[in-house]
């Protein structure tokens, strides 16, 4: 509420004071309302509703000292202010202690009151809204399969809420293995279309020249070997959700027609000339950042923006680190089940150490150390001993003031990596982009700006 249209209710004696105070306070753009004694003023809050009170301590009757206590008990968050006579500070700290907001001495400047009353609704005004904050968090969302206690996955489960009623498609983002697939079938299972089919297809892990098949379907003859016709992805998942994992890896000729069904919701088949019109809500996500890969243009910015209508950001484990301990117990309750085995708890020390580790790999990682050290483990909790870490990702503090290896300029160790990781694929740009953490098309694009020939795809 802004100031000026705040009401404030006076209370004072003296008739002369008070009209004063009336007059100037609507001055000010308060809505002002007065009461000599402290009856009146309490009957007018139970019948009107004030944003503040302002009140002489020396009433005729109830004192303003009782006065304040009883509206405190009628509404604790109604800020109070006291006008008392100079001299008597020590009655203005007692009404504080009481739960006056503030006081001011006689004589005051209007300005001086005015002043006092601002900062009061301000601060009241901002305690309010943190109140709601805090209510809003106060309210757990709680998904069978879904840990998340922290403040950042609350945030997140929050955004699924609200979103999975609607149709509106949904970029989920977020680093490998911290739940982007899991979110995504929350979604689904907390939408309307919960009945209908929820169908996956990952862009990585099908070969280029398949995708569009796989995504659009095929007619009889519409390539050498297709000897039947098919029904593609989006067809499949008609009346449900398609879900796009690795959005950012999709080639740009599917890129274009992507944006076609997600502006008219039709497409043909491949070698079909049947307009096919579906119902289908659409959700990707991406391990990258793809405000990059447009930058880089290997990703159009109009199916960026069709796809960002309602983004939902996935932090890493290592920013929600107190979720560590649910999540490990929660595997350790899964794996112990899945392998018959009667391991109850993780020791003190076993779980500092999963919470002094970054957790490149997040939840997967973490998910994966749990089932390993279950399926190992000879006793009855989970020790240090069972918890095999990779050392080199641990922790570390401090250390050498060289980010890069000496005598490197970024680009230069950018070549030398990207080299590297084709080496050890095998010249198989797939795998080398994935070791990499980059999308087949921004490692295309990187290979170009470093000179290395882009021959045919050799690709599986
Ligand atoms: N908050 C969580 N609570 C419980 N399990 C989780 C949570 N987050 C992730 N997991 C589990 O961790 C594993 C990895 O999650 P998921 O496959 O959803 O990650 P992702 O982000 O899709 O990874 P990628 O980028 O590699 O596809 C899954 O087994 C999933 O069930
Ligand atoms: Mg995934």
């Amino acid at each position: 509420m802004k100031p000026r249209e705040a009401s404030v209710l006076v209370v004072e004696d003296e008739a002369k004071l008070r009209r004063l105070l009336e007059l100037q306070l609507a001055e000010e753009s308060f809505q002002a309302r007065t009461a000599p004694d402290a009856e009146t003023g309490l009957r007018m809050l139970s019948e009107e509703s004030f944003d503040l009170v302002v009140t002489d301590l020396k009433l005729p009757g109830m004192s303003g000292f009782e006065f304040l206590q009883a509206v405190k008990r009628i509404n604790a968050n109604l800020p109070v202010i006291i006008m008392t006579a100079y001299g008597t500070v020590e009655s203005a700290v007692d009404a504080m202690k009481a739960g006056a907001s503030d006081y001011v001495l006689k004589p005051f400047s209007l300005a001086e009151l005015v002043l006092v009353i601002r900062k009061e609704l301000a601060t009241r005004q901002l305690r309010e809204e943190n109140r709601t904050l805090r209510e809003e968090l106060g309210r757990r969302y709680e998904y069978k399969n879904i840990v998340a206690r922290s403040p950042k996955m609350q945030a997140v489960l929050a955004l699924v809420e609200r979103v999975a009623p609607t149709n509106a498609t949904v970029l989920i983002g977020g680093e490998s293995g911290v739940g982007k697939d899991l979110i995504a079938r929350a979604i689904h299972e907390h939408s309307r279309r919960s009945s209908g089919p929820f169908v996956k297809i990952n862009s990585t892990a099908i070969p280029e020249n398949l995708l569009e098949s796989e995504l659009f379907g095929y007619e009889k003859g519409a390539f050498s070997g297709a000897t039947t016709s098919k029904p593609g992805k989006f067809e499949l998942a008609d009346k449900g959700t398609l879900f796009l994992d690795e959005i950012g890896d999709v080639p740009p000729p599917i890129q274009v027609k992507l944006l076609r069904v997600l502006q008219e919701r039709e497409f043909e088949r491949l070698g079909g000339t049947k307009t096919i019109k579906v119902d289908v809500r659409l959700i990707a996500a991406t391990n990258r950042d793809l405000r990059a890969a447009l930058e880089e243009g290997t990703f159009r910015e109009d199916l960026y923006y069709r796809l960002n209508v309602v983004a939902i950001d996935i932090p890493p484990l290592r920013d929600h680190n107190e979720d560590i301990p649910d999540l490990a117990n929660f595997f350790l309750t899964k794996y112990s089940q899945e392998t018959g085995k009667s391991l109850g708890a993780i020791t003190p020390q076993a779980m500092k150490l999963l919470m002094d580790f970054r957790w490149p790999g997040n939840v997967r990682e973490l998910e994966n150390i749990i089932q390993r050290g279950v399926t190992l483990s000879a006793g009855t909790v989970l020790d240090t001993a069972d918890i095999h870490l990779d050392g080199q990702t641990r922790r570390s503090s401090g250390g050498s003031d060289h980010v890069l290896p000496e005598g490197t300029t970024l680009e230069q160790w950018e070549e030398e990596t990207i080299r590297e990781a084709l080496r050890r694929a095998n010249g198989n740009k797939s795998q080398a982009a994935r070791a990499l953490g980059l999308s087949r098309n921004a490692l295309r694009y990187r290979l170009s700006k470093i000179g290395v020939p882009d021959p045919p795809e050799n690709d599986s």
